[in-house]
C-alpha cells in the first residue's frame, strides 16, 4: 500500500507513521520541517519538505500513485477543497483527521456518538473550520470522487507535549507550578469530564481504517475510555510528580472575561464535559485504550525531565498568572468580609 501522510511528524502523525511503517507500507511524508520530530530519523520513509498549501507541490505529489492520503494537517476548508480537487480520481481513499470538537457543546446527550449534531460555535474557530472541512470531504465521498474516512480524536498526547491541559492551553508552566507546590488554577469546580489518549493508541485503529471498505464514508470518535474529571487528572499528575496538589478554582466565565485569548479553549471547550462514544471504532477498527493515563503521564514527565524540563513558571512570561491569583484570592476574601460586615453573617 502506498500512503501519503500529510503531517506525519507531529503528536499523532509520528505514531501513525510508525504504525504504517510496522505494517510494511510504502510511506511518503509531507511536512514543512518546522515541528519537533517524535522519532527523528528512525523510520525509512520518503520525506517531502513543503507546505500542503503549496498547490503546485501538492499536484506534483499527487502524480505518485498513492492508494491513500492520511491528512493530519488540514485546518482550513480551502485546504480541504484543494485536497479534494488535487487527489480526486488519483487515490482510493482520503482519511481526514478531524476532531471531536466538531460536535455542538454542550452536547444534548452523553456519550456523544458520531451522529450527534455538529454545530460548533464560530467563536471556536478551530472547531468551526474543522466542521467545514468535514463537509468538504463528506461531499467528495457522496460525489464518489474518492472514498472518505474521518477520524475524530479527542485530546491526544505523547512525549514532548503536555499530557495535562490547563486553563491557558498548552504551555507546561502549570506542571512546573505543581512540581514547585504552587497553587494551580482549575476551571469551574474541577468536575467537568475529560479524557486524554496516548497517541500510540490512536495509530492502530487509524491504520486499520486504511483501504478498509467498512470504514468508507464513516466518521469515528477516538478517545480514551478512561474518562475522568479535571480534579482527578490533576491529582494523578501531582501524584506521579510526588507532590500534593494545591488547586484554586476559578469559573471559566471569569477566566474568559479577564483573558479572552489565553482562556479561549477553556471557555469554548474544557468547561464542558467531553464524553465520546467509541463503540463504533471498537467494533469496526478494534480500538482499545491500551495505555493508562498514569502510564502515559509517567512517560511524558520522564521525557520532560530528560529534555530540559517544563516552562519555568517563575519566568516574567507567566507573571500574569501570579498577579491574577493574588487579586482573585483577595477578592474572594473581601467578598466574604463585606457580606459579614454588612449583614453580620454570610447567610
Ligand atoms: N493532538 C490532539 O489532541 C488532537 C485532538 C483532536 C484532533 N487533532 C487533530 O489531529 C491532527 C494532528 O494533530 P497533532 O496534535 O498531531 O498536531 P501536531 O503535533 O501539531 O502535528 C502537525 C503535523 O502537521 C505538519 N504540518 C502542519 N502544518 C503543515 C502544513 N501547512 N503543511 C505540511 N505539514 C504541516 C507538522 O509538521 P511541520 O510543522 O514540520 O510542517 C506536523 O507533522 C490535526 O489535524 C488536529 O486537528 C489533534
Amino acid at each position: 500500500m502506498k500512503v501519503l501522510v500529510i503531517g506525519g511528524t507531529g503528536t499523532i502523525g509520528s505514531f501513525v507513521t510508525q504504525e504504517l511503517w510496522k505494517r510494511g507500507y510504502e510511506i511518503t511524508l509531507l511536512v514543512r520541517g518546522l515541528s519537533r520530530q517524535v522519532f527523528p530519523n528512525e523510520l525509512e520513509t520518503s520525506v517531502v519538505h513543503g507546505d500542503r498549501r503549496d498547490v503546485s507541490l501538492l499536484r506534483t505529489i499527487a502524480e505518485h500513485n498513492f492508494d491513500v492520503v492520511v491528512d493530519l494537517a488540514c485546518y482550513e476548508p480551502q485546504d480541504a477543497e484543494t485536497a479534494v480537487q488535487t487527489f480526486s480520481g488519483k487515490i482510493e481513499q482520503y482519511l481526514f483527521v478531524s476532531t471531536v470538537d466538531v460536535y455542538t457543546k454542550p452536547a444534548a446527550v452523553y456519550p456523544v456518538t458520531e451522529d450527534a449534531e455538529r454545530n460548533p460555535r464560530k467563536s471556536f474557530a478551530y472547531a468551526w473550520k474543522k466542521a467545514q472541512c468535514e463537509e468538504v470531504f463528506f461531499k467528495a465521498h457522496r460525489e464518489k470522487r474518492c472514498a472518505v474516512t474521518i477520524i475524530r480524536p479527542a485530546h491526544t498526547y505523547c512525549e514532548g507535549v503536555t499530557p495535562l491541559l490547563q486553563v491557558f492551553g498548552w504551555t507546561t508552566d502549570h506542571l512546573d507550578r505543581i512540581r514547585k507546590g504552587k497553587p494551580v488554577m482549575l476551571h469551574g469546580d474541577g468536575t467537568s469530564l475529560w479524557s486524554s489518549l496516548y497517541a500510540e493508541d490512536l495509530a492502530i485503529p487509524l491504520a486499520r481504517a486504511l483501504l478498509n471498505p467498512v470504514a468508507y464514508g464513516k466518521a469515528y470518535n477516538i478517545a480514551s475510555e478512561e474518562i475522568m474529571c479535571w480534579n482527578r487528572l490533576y491529582e494523578i499528575v501531582a501524584d506521579v510528580i510526588g507532590v500534593p496538589l494545591c488547586p484554586v478554582y476559578v469559573p471559566a466565565r471569569v477566566l474568559g472575561q479577564v483573558f479572552p485569548e489565553k482562556a479561549l479553549w477553556c471557555v469554548e471547550n474544557f468547561q464542558y464535559s467531553n464524553v465520546f462514544s467509541v463503540a463504533l471504532a471498537k467494533e469496526d477498527l478494534g480500538f482499545a485504550t491500551r495505555t493508562s493515563y498514569r502510564d502515559g503521564v509517567t512517560r511524558c514527565l520522564r521525557w520532560f525531565a530528560e529534555n530540559g524540563g517544563f516552562d519555568n513558571s517563575d519566568s516574567p512570561r507567566f507573571d500574569f498568572y501570579e498577579r491574577f491569583l493574588k487579586v482573585w484570592e483577595t477578592s474572594m476574601r473581601s467578598l466574604t468580609e463585606t457580606l459579614v460586615r454588612d449583614t453580620g453573617s454570610v447567610g
